[in-house]
């Protein structure tokens, strides 16, 4: 009889070590993935935030948010940023854009740590974390980061406090195997699966299983997957205020105070620079020794081919943009260059596609909850503020009320199912 009960508690005290061991390596509870880019040194570099718009909002607004230009945002989107008034645009809820950042070295990892977000009346760790920021920082990295005490993410905030919100951001040396890529930080949502994923950023699933160190081609929504996009990289020197200006295929991007628009694509992968006409101020941008302007290219057929010569941008050292006249032969001459399309900026989401082309993600995912209105924020002394919220021009309903339908029913299912996974390990392991 002993001997019975003995092998019994052996094999229980088994199970359990082992289903404790499964507990803390398996995808369970509700900590989502990020992948880790370590890093050293003070450099930082460029990459891109994959956000989900939580309400309608003005261009500025969502610049706002994570210190973005708004033209510049404008710019990554390939939307139109030379327009009239494209600042004070309205976009739409649910729209997904990408947004421009310094990913910076901070703790041995690539992150962007200088968003700032004042807390407005009703906002929780949680609502901040999954409405406000569209899952892009979780509850307990942003308690971390402003080590906070309390433990309940959805306890009020006091209004007006002024919160870091740390955004996950990777560059891995601006490469993807040895091609240039600069890398979208895109949080999976229900419904999401990596082969999808991988088909709409025209990559493939072993590559974003590499990036993102996966053992399989499995995520969990919530998971921040790192998602390498194709670009062009420039070569400016490291006195260059825009040193590491990186600028994905069919996009472009302003710099130089916005003298300057950098574009790449859709022919082939080199920066093309030219003036901008965004502001009138801008210091010269004439090649030195000639009459050209930045982003010219001049061409004179010859016996032995085509003699190229072209003006281009070296990047913006000292208030002043430097430029470089280079001249080559090639086999033949390039014709007029070709520029990626600028839209509009959209006014309604495409909720019928069953993919994510770049421009549009499914709705809200877990619809069914009210959307905290729109509100004008202002920048004040470099954190982000909204004043009171106003009713007026959005959507009507409790601010608090859709971020605290929607998490928990998120942790219920993910702790049902892993219920169910360890009621089956421990099954298996009695029979
Ligand atoms: C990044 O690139 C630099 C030079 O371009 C190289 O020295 C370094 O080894 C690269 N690092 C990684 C992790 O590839
Ligand atoms: C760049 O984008 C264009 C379409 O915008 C596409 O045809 C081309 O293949 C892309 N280039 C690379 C290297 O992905
Ligand atoms: C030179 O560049 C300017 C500005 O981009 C443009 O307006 C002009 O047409 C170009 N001239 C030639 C000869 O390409
Ligand atoms: C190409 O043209 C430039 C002037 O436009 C000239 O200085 C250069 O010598 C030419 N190169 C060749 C190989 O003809
Ligand atoms: C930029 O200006 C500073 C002084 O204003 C000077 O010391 C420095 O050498 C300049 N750098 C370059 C690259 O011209």
């Amino acid at each position: 009889m002993a001997g019975v009960y003995g092998s019994v508690a052996a094999a229980v005290a088994v199970a359990v070590v082992m289903v404790a061991a499964m507990v803390s390596s398996l995808p369970c509870g509700v900590e989502a993935k990020t992948t880790i880019d370590p890093c050293s040194g003070s450099d930082s570099c460029s990459a891109l935030l994959g956000y989900t718009l939580y309400a309608d909002m003005k261009v500025s607004e969502v610049a706002a948010l994570f210190l973005a230009d708004p033209e510049a945002l404008l710019a990554a989107n390939a939307l139109d940023f030379a327009a009239p008034g494209a600042a004070h645009r309205i976009l739409p809820m649910g729209l997904f854009i990408r947004v421009p950042t310094r990913c910076a070295c901070a703790d041995g990892v690539r992150k962007s740590v200088s968003v700032r977000y004042a807390a407005r009346p009703a906002d929780t760790l949680a609502t901040v974390a999954d409405g406000v920021f569209a899952g892009l920082a979780s509850a307990d990295q942003i308690r971390n980061a402003n080590a906070l005490a309390s433990a309940d993410p959805d306890a009020p905030l006091d209004p007006g406090q002024k919160l870091v919100i740390p955004l996950p951001c990777v560059c891995f040396n601006s490469s993807d195997n040895n091609l240039p890529a600069v890398y979208l930080s895109y949080v999976v949502q229900v419904g999401d699966t990596v082969p999808v994923i991988a088909a709409s950023y025209e990559t493939t699933v072993t590559d974003i299983m590499n990036v993102n160190a996966m053992g399989s081609p499995v995520a969990a929504p919530g998971d921040i997957l790192a998602i390498p996009l194709p670009a062009c990289t420039s070569t400016f020197p490291k006195s260059a205020s825009d040193h590491g200006l990186i600028v994905a295929n069919g996009t472009y991007a302003l710099t130089a105070g916005n003298c300057v628009q950098c574009s790449c694509g859709p022919g082939n992968l080199n920066l093309y620079c030219t003036p901008a006409s965004l502001t009138g101020s801008c210091p010269s941008m004439q090649c030195s020794n000639s009459n050209v302007l930045l982003g010219n290219v001049s061409t004179r057929a010859t016996s032995a081919g085509c003699n190229v010569s072209s003006c281009s941008y070296g990047g913006f050292v000292n208030g002043t943009i430097t430029t470089s006249l280079s001249t080559g032969l090639q086999s033949r001459c390039p014709g007029p260059h070709q520029f990626p399309t600028l839209t509009e900026p959209p006014t309604t989401v495409n909720h019928d596609s069953t993919f994510l082309p770049p421009l549009s993600a499914p709705g809200p995912a877990e619809a069914g909850g009210a959307i905290p209105p729109p509100s004008s924020p202002s920048l004040q002394g470099g954190s982000f503020t909204l004043p009171k919220v106003s009713t007026a021009n959005g959507p009507a309903g409790s601010v608090s009320e859709a971020p605290r339908m929607s998490k928990p029913h998120q942790i219920l299912s993910s702790f049902i199912f892993c219920l169910l996974l360890y009621s089956q390990i421990l099954i298996a392991m009695w029979l």
